[in-house]
């Protein structure tokens, strides 16, 4: 594995797994090509200065622009993709272009080219809610929101190109994943800077939903074991097996914060609102994985990045954020 094409690698996960794969393996090289979307940001990779690296700015959605980038490239890892449930709620179309077409021309030139390994980077939220209980990856896939029915196409479209191509695609699911350059749309992000900011943190329906809080480097590790060790053809839970309610993980932010409770102000439910995600990741484990960051510090770290970078996070609220937050959040 020499050059590696990271798509969507300008994101939240993308850009950590960059900084990971760059510092772990000297000899590698990666083009990072992403169509850079709102929540494609370059400052994600700032202070990358290594020949090894290049960017591409691209839409996998577009045939004539991904073959060329998969053609000079031995191994694909997808990132790229709609990632926001509530987003995805208020209109899928880019959700079907990026997460399923894109997915499909992504696999069409890595089968033309013959890669050597095709990651799919994809999301426990495919097998949808369960109430006690962990999903494992012989369960079948119930996704109940337009972000989680794309990736599921996405995986499904990749499983039928190993099987009917012999294209070397592996599937990691992965859960909710925190740390470091996270758009502040998603809650753990979007509550510590409105904490910051003394504004109110809108939670939604009675807060006892549950999500299983994965930290970033754990998550890129899990990716790097699923490509190297893993095998084609098979998919592979990445979890944090750290399940919290959100009220808990609001409760934390706010301490760590040094802000009180009557900034929580609860608001109507999200539509379809999956109530609890949990996967068991005895497969990758057995593979020599685990998850490592202890969530008191994973989650004192982050919130601390935030209060240290506000540099980052700033200048993202404002524009397009303010228009998709009044949106979102008004008369709810
Ligand atoms: P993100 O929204 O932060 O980043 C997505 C990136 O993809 C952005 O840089 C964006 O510009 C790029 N992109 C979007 N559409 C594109 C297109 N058509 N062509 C090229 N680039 C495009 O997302 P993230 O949170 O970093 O998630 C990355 C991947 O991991 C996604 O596939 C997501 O489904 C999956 N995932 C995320 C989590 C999580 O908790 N964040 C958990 C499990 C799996
Ligand atoms: O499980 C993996 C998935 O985790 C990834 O595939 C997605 O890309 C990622 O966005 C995340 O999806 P969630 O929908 O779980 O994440 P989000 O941060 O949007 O919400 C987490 C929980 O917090 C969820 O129960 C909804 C709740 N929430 C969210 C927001 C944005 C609130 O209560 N208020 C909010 O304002």
């Amino acid at each position: 594995m020499t050059r590696m094409l990271v798509t969507g690698g300008a994101g939240f996960i993308g850009s950590n797994f960059i900084r990971y794969q760059l510092a772990a393996y000297p000899a590698l090289e990666i083009v990072n090509f992403d169509k850079l979307t709102y929540a494609g940001n370059l400052d994600n990779l700032r202070g990358i200065d290594d020949a090894r690296y290049s960017f591409v700015r691209g839409d996998i959605a577009d045939a004539d622009a991904i073959g060329p980038a998969v053609e000079r490239c031995d191994v694909v890892v997808n990132f790229a993709a709609g990632s926001h449930v509530d987003r995805s709620i208020l209109g899928a179309d880019e959700f079907i272009e990026t997460n399923v077409t894109g997915v499909y021309n992504l696999l069409e030139a890595a089968r033309r080219h013959g890669a050597e390994r095709v990651l799919l980077v994809s999301t426990d939220e495919v097998y949808g809610s369960i109430d006690e209980g962990s999903f494992k990856e012989t369960d079948p896939v119930g996704p109940r929101n337009p972000y989680s029915a794309s990736k599921a196409g996405g995986e499904l479209l990749g499983l039928s190109y190993f099987h009917t191509f012999g294209v070397p695609v592996s599937i990691s699911r992965g859960s909710n994943t925190y740390g470091p350059y996270q758009y502040p749309e998603k809650v753990l992000p979007l509550f510590t800077t409105n904490a910051i900011d003394n504004e109110p943190l809108p939670l939604y329906g009675d807060g006892r939903n549950v999500r299983d809080w994965l930290y970033v480097d754990d998550h890129c590790r899990g990716l790097d074991c699923v490509l190297r060790h893993g095998a084609p053809g098979e998919i592979y839970n990445i979890a944090g097996e750290n399940e919290r309610e959100n009220i808990a993980l609001t409760h934390r932010i706010l301490e760590l914060t040094g802000r009180g409770a009557d900034l929580i102000r609860p608001v109507k439910d999200r539509p379809g609102h999956d109530r609890r995600y949990s996967i068991d990741a005895s497969k990758l484990k057995a593979l020599g994985w685990r998850p490592q960051m202890d969530w008191d510090e994973g989650i004192a770290a982050t919130v601390r990045w935030y209060q240290e970078n506000e540099w980052w996070w700033r200048k993202i609220k404002s524009g397009e954020f303010l228009e998709y937050y009044r949106r979102q959040y008004a008369n709810r």
